[in-house]
């Protein structure tokens, strides 16, 4: 089966340049750290393009296939840029995600807002600015859709967010297609839910079914009976209502490589397991083939990123560990105090050499559980040196935080010995920013 460029664990330009030191996207990572400052997230455009590239590859054999980014991955402008010029539509899940994807002058009718509790300002601006379909989630967000859509006389094309009941073996956290989840109707919900939409809610049109069974998902089966249930539900919606859905959206999910031991799937092997299971399903229920909505996230964006930090102070615990600190940690990455997630880094200026010692990199946030990395074997390490993580390009930088009043970084794009700052970083005075102080406490004018 072809490899795909989610599979790496670094971005695919990544190299040992001339100084000895880490290059990306034609650019020495050192000399990255030293222009933008540290912490840094770096986003290196041709892995990107390559991994979109080979979505669009791995699906071609299913033209009605449609893939849209779940920009929660990682939501900039200048990302939903290079995402439209790939062809690629966007799953959206708030009004910042649709608000940025509009500002980065998309076809609004390419993007899809999904979510649980979608406020009726958000409904109201997803209808005004035109996105394409609301994946609707409950019965409390049908009934106040279509009140939204009466007040503007639309009709508005959507969705239903269906629990197929799957169980996949990722973090408890990042598992949402079983059955006690708070995402989407039950089953068992699905048939009340069309009836409303028949006999009263008809400012809302339904298309077809949407789902997500998971996150870093491995298991390639999963997917097979997740378009499995999908199609009978679809044939079976036909049978009881005459109601002929064209649709599945079957969300996101593939897996990365963030250690060794990870072994992702490839884009081509998903790909030959969804098309066929699909065009099994057609067969099986007899039904007209439905076009395909994908919503991969972390599999477009994360292998593309990574992240650069200084070295700071270490402290070597009597008879314990040797703790090494970063410039940045949970605020930039909380993944690890989330999720234990793992990631592998290396030091951007110096050699691999056989001298390793056994580290824990520690963040700057003030609480214990600031770890990004547990036991790395490294070169030995001075202040000053660059440490490059890899694999951080998805849910680190839409994760992250202000925790301890600490600047967000910035975000710099590499491509063939280019850098640009797609994402600036924050100032003091952006900090300070929405902060208010009323009259009765201001000390002067
Ligand atoms: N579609 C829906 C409806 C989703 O809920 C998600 C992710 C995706 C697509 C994209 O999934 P992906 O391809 O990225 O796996 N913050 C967590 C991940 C949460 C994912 C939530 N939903 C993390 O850092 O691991």
């Amino acid at each position: 089966m072809t490899n795909s460029a989610n599979q790496l664990q670094k971005p695919l330009t990544t190299k040992i340049n001339d100084a000895g030191n880490i290059e990306i996207g034609g650019c020495d990572t050192v000399e990255l750290a030293e222009k933008y400052n540290t912490p840094l997230y770096v986003i290196d455009e041709k892995t990107l393009r390559t991994i979109c590239a080979d979505y669009k590859k791995a699906f071609e054999k299913y033209p009605k296939t449609n893939i849209m980014y779940a920009s929660k991955a990682l939501c900039t402008s200048a990302i939903a840029a290079v995402l439209d010029e790939e062809g690629f539509g966007f799953d959206t899940v708030s009004g910042g995600e649709i608000y940025t994807v509009h500002n980065a002058n998309v076809d609004m009718s390419k993007v899809l807002f999904n979510g649980n509790n979608k406020s009726f300002e958000e409904l109201n601006l997803a209808l005004d600015l035109g996105v394409g379909r609301i994946s609707v989630d409950n019965f409390y967000e049908l009934a106040l859709l279509n009140t939204i859509a009466q007040s503007k006389n639309k009709i508005v094309d959507i969705l239903l967010r269906i629990t197929p009941g799957i169980e996949c073996h990722t973090h408890q956290y990042i598992q949402t297609g079983h059955l006690d989840s708070k995402f989407g109707f039950d089953l068992t919900q699905i048939d009340d839910a069309i009836e409303l939409i028949l006999n009263e809610y008809t400012n809302l049109k339904l298309h077809g079914l949407h789902a997500h069974i998971g996150s870093q998902i491995f298991e390639t089966s999963i997917y097979a009976d997740e378009v499995d249930i999908l199609c009978k539900e679809l044939s079976r919606i036909d049978d009881k209502f005459g109601l002929k859905l064209d649709e599945i959206n079957i969300g996101g999910g593939l897996g990365v490589k963030y250690t060794q031991g990870d072994n992702p799937p490839s884009t081509y092997e998903i790909g030959e397991i969804i098309i066929n299971s699909l065009h099994k399903a057609i067969e099986k229920y007899n039904i007209d083939p439905p076009s395909l909505f994908l919503e991969p996230g972390r599999s477009i964006i994360s292998t593309a990123g990574i992240t650069l930090y200084t070295i700071g102070s270490s402290k070597q615990v009597p008879h314990g560990k040797k703790y090494v600190s970063i410039d940045g940690g949970m605020a930039d990455n909380p993944r690890p105090s989330l999720y234990q997630a793992k990631y592998y880094a290396q030091i951007a200026n110096k050699k691999e050499t056989d001298e390793l010692e056994l580290v824990t990199i520690g963040g700057r946030f003030c609480e214990s559980g600031d770890i990004l990395i547990e036991n790395a074997q490294l070169p030995k390490l001075d202040e000053g040196d660059i440490l490059c993580v890899y694999n951080t390009g998805a849910y680190n930088y839409s994760m992250a935080s202000n925790y301890n009043r600490v600047e967000k970084p910035a975000i710099v794009l590499v491509n063939n010995g280019q850098s640009e700052v797609i994402v600036k970083r924050e100032t003091l005075d952006d900090l300070i920013r929405c902060d208010v102080i009323p009259d009765r406490l201001k000390k002067y004018e």
